[in-house]
């Protein structure tokens, strides 16, 4: 499963990056608000920071715009995917672009026939939000699930992210339900490291090893 970190911040994507593990990058209009930098300019700091995918959200809800803000955000950099909306608009605008060679992620994705308009319009990715569903009340998760079927099922070759991943557990159900990607914030990627026997056991070795040799006599 392809790792992608769901920000806009610099000083993360820095951060993540040098842990080799990054394979792309989500942002959101809310995302790239809270940086305060116009679109443009900060996905362009992000291509500089990671080499893989790079989601850029247009902002238009109607879909002669949408392809208009999708082509200028593609020109931005090579490894920009321009980011749509699961609306008519959106799957409108969707097809058009693929059709001309860009490649799209349809967003917001929150049901399997959701899913198959986003597939139908050749969508290079689709983007189910497993955390919102949860929010109220569904299992987010399902619906991963139910993709992946659906997708084999047909040979669609869209991929499937799992985002809106708020936990480790979230990361873990979605490889094994076979999501192709997962974004996940910047803490949760975090998380993914931690486990308490990893730091007692690495504890316990470097002080058997420092009692052995650095604390013996000098001769
Ligand atoms: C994905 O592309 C979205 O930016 C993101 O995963 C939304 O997550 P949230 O529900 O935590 O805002």
């Amino acid at each position: 499963m392809k790792f992608f970190l769901d920000t806009a911040n610099l000083d993360e994507l820095k951060k993540g990056a040098a842990w080799g593990i990054v394979d792309g990058v989500t942002t959101n209009p809310s995302l790239i608000a809270k940086e305060g930098v116009p679109i443009e300019d900060q996905i362009r700091r992000i291509c500089d920071i990671v080499d893989g995918d790079i989601s850029a959200e247009v902002v238009s809800v109607e879909w002669e715009q949408m392809v208009r803000d999708g082509r200028k955000l593609s020109k931005i950099h090579k490894n920009v995917v321009v980011k749509l909306p699961l609306i008519r608009d959106g799957i409108r605008a969707c097809s058009i672009l693929s059709k001309e060679g860009i490649r799209t992620n349809v967003t917001l994705c929150f049901s399997a026939a959701q899913a198959l308009l986003a597939a139908k319009a050749g969508a290079y990715i689709v983007s189910p939000f497993i955390g919102r569903l949860d929010d109220i009340g569904m299992t987010g998760m399902d619906l991963i699930r139910d993709i992946v079927t659906i997708y084999r099922n047909y040979g669609y070759t869209t991929q499937i992210l799992s985002a809106s991943l708020r936990s480790p557990m979230h990361v873990i159900d979605s490889a094994k339900a076979g999501a192709h990607i997962g974004t996940m914030p910047f803490k949760v990627m975090e998380m993914l490291f931690h486990h308490p026997l990893t730091d007692k056991g690495l504890d316990q070795f470097l002080k058997d090893y420092a009692k052995a040799f650095e604390e013996a006599p000098v001769r």
